[in-house]
């Protein structure tokens, strides 16, 4: 009901509309209007209310509902239904706790502030904030299990595709972050639920920091991590970005379904922070030298070693970092 008043109230040109109007239009009384319009106003919407001539919308608030976000959505089925949270221990937990529950896919779990983020071999992500987007996708592809871990690449393809949308440049670092100005902003978690080679569903945790001050970062982490409002000077509008995250990841996950994974793959190599440079490639807790030099069709990072050998490292127990001169 509440996002049916918001609409009316958007479509008004600016214009008053009565609370006869909106309740003739909705079937419901207009003491329920005033209510729900009561809950609106305490979630963050500024509406004007003016005895005989109604109630006026003047501001929204900046919340990643689906009522703030559709209107600059252009896809089919990635995030047509937003489940949205004030608080959340984390998306990707509650999206793995619900997605036997729902149908198809696209569905996202977009939470304002995660109170037990996770980041990838199994380490914390801070997101007690209401300054980033902490979102999860599920998703159920039809493909090979080994398949999977390509879809991170493909996130990571949208993200900064999404971010050149609202004029952001940034590095995607292989396989999981997303880079501005060497400082991780982004990272992606893709956690999966199987048979022994059926895919039940997918779940891909984005999380970004977007209009992070710097005093949101505590000393150990502020010299490997930023935000886009730091890097670009600019305050971002977080709805816009979720819509263009969302926009771009339904092409390129057509296509990667569609067998044409060298769509984001070709973006993740344009855009590499780690292509042609001396990386550590860190597997439980060993430490080996190499040069990164491709990132292949199966979305393996290729290097070479410095007795010369090539070799093919797959994204899930390792750790890069970029060798500093
Ligand atoms: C990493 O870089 O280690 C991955 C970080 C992934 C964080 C996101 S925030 C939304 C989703 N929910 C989580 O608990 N984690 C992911």
């Amino acid at each position: 009901m509440k996002d049916k008043i918001i609409d009316l109230l958007k479509n008004s040109n600016n214009e008053f509309v009565s609370g006869e109007e909106i309740s003739k239009h909705l079937g419901v009384t207009r003491a329920a209007i005033w209510k729900h319009i009561n809950a609106l106003k305490e979630s963050g919407y500024k509406i004007e209310s003016v005895s005989k001539k109604g109630y006026r919308l003047i501001g929204c608030p900046d919340i990643l509902t689906y009522e703030e976000i559709k209107e600059h959505l252009t896809t089919k089925f990635i995030g047509r239904n937003i489940i949205h949270f004030d608080n959340l221990d984390s998306t990707n937990t509650y999206a793995k706790s619900i997605a036997d529950t729902l149908v198809g896919e696209g569905h996202a779990i977009i939470t304002e502030k995660q109170l037990n983020g996770r980041g990838r071999l199994g380490r914390q992500w801070i997101s007690q904030n209401s300054k980033g987007i902490w979102m999860s996708l599920i998703l159920r592809p039809e493909l090979d299990i080994f398949e999977v871990s390509k879809v991170t690449q493909v996130a990571a393809a949208a993200v900064n595709m999404a971010f050149r949308d609202i004029g952001v440049e940034s590095k995607i670092k292989w396989p999981n972050d997303i880079i501005i100005n060497d400082k991780k902003v982004c990272g992606i978690l893709t956690e999966m639920n199987s048979e022994i080679n059926i895919i039940n569903y997918i779940v891909v945790g984005i999380g970004i920091n977007v209009n992070n001050d710097l005093d949101d970062f505590s000393s150990e982490i502020s010299d490997i991590a930023t935000s886009i409002k730091i890097e670009s000077k600019k305050y971002i509008k977080r709805n816009e970005l979720v819509a263009k995250i969302f926009n771009n990841f339904e092409i390129l996950y057509n296509d990667f379904v569609d067998k044409k994974f060298s769509t984001a793959l070709n973006i993740c190599k344009d855009n590499s922070y780690v292509l042609n440079k001396d990386i550590n490639i860190i597997k439980n807790g060993e430490v080996t030298s190499a040069k990164a030099i491709d990132i292949n069709e199966r979305g393996e990072l290729v290097v070479k070693y410095e007795n010369g050998s090539i070799d093919k490292v797959l994204s899930g127990e390792v750790s890069v970092r970029i060798k500093k001169n």
